[in-house]
């Protein structure tokens, strides 16, 4: 029974103290397991390094220097999941550049990585005037390598239940006044509620302007909230049961910043995600397939004059659990053959 026990132990924290640089894992925060730097506070303070491995730093290259846009997340090694109004100004795949593993926008140390975009998939939905459908993803040149500071994070499928998540938080080098010329060269996070999509649509609040694929996020009273240059960042909320976070939004608009009744508006994640599984065409849990077979449906941004494309080769959605369910299933199943083993063959 001890070596049950040793085993069951072994499957269950495995995955998850596995090497950073695969990728094989999502939703994992390095600097949780290990001393890569200090505790950090929450509520508009500064991250650390590693305090959000899945932030990137979506950059427009322009003559006089690199100028941060929006923010986005890593969701595969070589796609970004941000959001679609970041590109209403250049749809140009040659003016932009993403960044990862960084802190400070002014100082690119040894853990930050560079990538630049091959194509730009905006949703075909997307609204300048509503902000409906306000998602896009990036696929990069080249995959970005893991390592603690450089993780993915998870999207979550139907089975979470979003609105009872408590613990969420928003991150990113925006502005920390709406208005404000300047944004902070420092990535900045804040824990934010959930809140409730019916009172956030209600009268006094947003008025209908809420879309079902929206969420709401902040405080009642205001306070604490993305502002802009946020947007296109990723809206985590950490998983009740485990020691990994969800990615449930993409930050897309507010009336103002930190307004009372005014909280930030998101794009969900899960309501997006046979979206999002389309356009990269392959599962989210990891296997690589053809890249070039979902795009159909949905604009190319890159691409505007592209006709339409034979239909995407859906494959199957399995689950995105980080920790690889499927293998520990495996595991458990082995351990249950085992025991009925020693049981005598008995269930
Ligand atoms: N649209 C903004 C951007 O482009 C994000 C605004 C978020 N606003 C808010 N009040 N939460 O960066």
């Amino acid at each position: 029974m001890n070596v049950l026990f040793v085993l069951t132990l072994l499957a269950l924290f495995w995955p998850a103290q596995g090497s950073w640089d695969t990728c094989e894992t999502c939703g994992l925060r390095p600097s949780d397991y290990q001393n890569y730097s200090s505790a950090h506070a929450a509520g508009g303070s500064d991250g650390h390094p590693g305090a959000w491995p899945w932030i990137v730093s979506v950059q427009q290259i322009r003559e006089a220097g690199v100028v941060h846009i929006c923010g986005g997340t890593l969701i595969h090694p070589q796609w970004v999941l941000t959001a679609a109004h970041c590109f209403v100004n250049t749809h140009n795949v040659l003016m932009w550049r993403v960044v990862a593993g960084i802190m400070h926008l002014a100082h690119e140390g040894p853990e930050v990585q560079v990538r630049y975009m091959k194509r730009i998939l905006g949703h075909k939905g997307y609204s300048n005037i509503t902000q409906a459908n306000d998602i896009a993803l990036i696929e990069l040149d080249e995959p970005f390598q893991c390592s603690p500071y450089v993780q993915l994070a998870c999207v979550p499928d139907f089975s979470l239940r979003v609105q009872e998540l408590k613990t969420c938080y928003v991150s990113g080098w925006g502005a920390t006044m709406a208005g404000s010329p300047g944004m902070p060269p420092v990535l900045l996070e804040s824990q934010v509620h959930l809140l409730n999509t019916h009172a956030c649509n209600s009268s006094g609040w947003y008025r209908g302007a809420i879309h079902p694929h929206n969420l709401c996020a902040g405080y009642p009273q205001g306070g604490i909230d993305t502002c802009q240059g946020d947007s296109g960042g990723p809206l985590v909320c950490q998983d009740p049961h485990a020691n990994h976070s969800w990615l449930v939004g993409v930050t897309s608009w507010g009336r103002g910043c930190a307004r009372a009744r005014r909280p930030g508006v998101y794009t969900s994640t899960q309501y997006f995600r046979e979206w999002i599984v389309a356009q990269m065409g392959m599962d989210l849990a990891g296997a690589a397939t053809s890249t070039e077979s979902a795009k159909t449906h949905f604009l190319t941004i890159s691409n505007p004059g592209e006709g339409p494309q034979p239909e995407p080769t859906q494959r199957a959605v399995s689950s995105t659990c980080p920790f690889h369910l499927d293998k520990l299933k495996g595991v458990f199943a082995q351990l249950q053959k085992v025991l009925k083993f020693l049981r005598g063959g008995k269930d």
